[in-house]
């Protein structure tokens, strides 16, 4: 298999640390709430898990996946949602738990689609935030770690399918 070269940028211990101060904050903002986590597939299912695991409130679990259509690794602009969550939100607190933000279009657009059904708050939790990079204005409510640029892999995120499993995170270089 032709591997390609990466360099580790956020370590597993690292990553604990980070998560578990953001499962602390959720913790206590949403206390006494009717929260609903809402993964977005594939890549956030790794983030989601450790991160409701390190919570200390109950919440309840969706997935949803959307396609985005462009070329490589850019997204081009057209968000679909592929798989829609089968949870009824209305009235309730809804935390999207995505794994990066890059030009904003997939959380726009998901957000938008959410917010039609009139839940009671929605916010989005974010694992990676390429803040630099959007192309639509978008503000994530919690932000695990800012990166300037690159291609990142592992945790739950890949470069074609590959690197979803590794513990750590990568980024990849040309
Ligand atoms: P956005 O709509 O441009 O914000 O795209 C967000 C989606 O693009 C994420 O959910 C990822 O699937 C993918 N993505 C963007 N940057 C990266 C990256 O560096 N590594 C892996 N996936 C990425």
């Amino acid at each position: 298999m032709n591997e390609m070269s990466k360099e580790i940028i956020f370590s597993r211990a690292v990553i604990q640390k980070r998560v578990q101060e953001i499962a602390d904050q959720i913790s206590k903002d949403y206390v006494g709430s009717d929260l609903v986590v809402v993964g977005i597939l594939r890549g956030a299912f790794i983030f989601m898990a450790d991160l409701i695991r390190m919570m200390n409130i109950p919440c309840k679990v969706d997935f949803a996946r959307v396609a985005s259509y462009g070329a490589g690794a850019e997204s081009f602009g057209k968000v679909v949602m592929t798989k829609d969550i089968e949870t009824s939100i209305r009235g309730r607190d809804i935390l999207i738990v995505e794994d990066i933000i890059d030009t904003g279009l997939t959380m726009q657009y998901l957000t938008g689609w959410l917010s039609e059904r009139n839940p009671r708050s929605i916010k989005v939790c974010a694992f990676l935030d390429k803040r630099k990079k959007r192309k639509v204005s978008f503000h994530a409510d919690y932000v695990g770690f800012t990166i300037d640029d690159g291609f990142v892999v592992g945790y739950g995120l890949d470069f074609d399918e590959k690197y979803r499993f590794l513990p750590d995170v990568y980024v990849i270089k040309q």
